[in-house]
């Protein structure tokens, strides 16, 4: 998932100011950030409302960051193509939101990302059992492991994510599927716990409030990439 098989850090936008949106873009693009995590919220999967595919689609000429779509929507399928249209360079849905009420098969919300030239992850609540996923496995590109309940930014790491990172690396090392499936972490990830998650197996951080609401976010993203 990226050039020097380190660790990727993903600024998570929904963190920044909307009132300042440019040059909170520009900041990320400025460090060593290589993702743009962008958190899409409908008010019905999770208790909050974020942005849109029209935020998405206005910032996309500001930035070559890699942009991962996350997307915390009751319908996931009927968002693909505006966000595919919007510049989304990856797009996760949550499996809550098709198992068991299967709105959509998973595979079809898959083949549609993936038939976009999108990677395309699968997100987990904290409370999710890894092995709802194991048969996507062979299709997607990352997992989306949430280390808090999805919904807001600013909220605590919930520690028994940690053994759920390493468990998840393991199955995925014996599987033999570990360089085919990055581990994506979401949530409550800060300076004092970034070498945890990573030590865990995290590839992908993403940091919301630690990085946006830090006195100097270029030095706090940057310092994430030397743990
Ligand atoms: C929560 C979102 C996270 C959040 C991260 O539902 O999926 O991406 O914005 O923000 P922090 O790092 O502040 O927890
Ligand atoms: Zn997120």
């Amino acid at each position: 998932m990226n050039k020097n098989n380190n660790h990727i850090i993903a600024p998570s936008l929904l963190a920044a100011d909307f009132a300042n949106l440019k040059n909170e873009l520009k900041l990320c693009n400025d460090s060593k950030a290589e993702w743009l995590h962008l958190d899409i919220m409908d008010q019905q999967f999770v208790p909050n409302l974020s942005f849109g595919p029209a935020v998405v689609k206005s910032i996309r000429p500001h930035s070559n960051l890699f942009f991962d779509v996350h997307l915390m929507v009751s319908n996931p399928f009927d968002m693909l193509p505006a966000f595919i249209n919007a510049g989304a360079d990856a797009i996760s849905f949550h499996i809550e939101t098709t198992e068991p009420r299967f709105t959509f098969p998973p595979k079809i919300i898959i083949n549609t990302i993936k038939k976009n030239n999108l990677r395309c992850g699968i997100a987990i609540k904290p409370s999710t059992p890894f092995k709802v996923i194991e048969k996507y496995l062979s299709f997607i590109d990352y997992i989306v492991i949430m280390s808090v309940e999805p919904g807001f930014g600013g909220q605590s790491f919930i520690p028994s994510t940690l053994e759920k990172i390493s468990s998840i690396d393991k199955i995925l090392k014996d599987k033999k599927i570990r360089d085919k499936i990055a581990i994506q972490i979401d949530g409550g990830i800060k300076l004092h716990n970034a070498k945890d998650v990573i030590d865990a197996g995290a590839d992908i951080l993403v940091v919301g409030s630690e990085v946006f609401k830090s006195e100097n976010p270029i030095e706090t993203i940057n310092e994430m990439y030397n743990l």
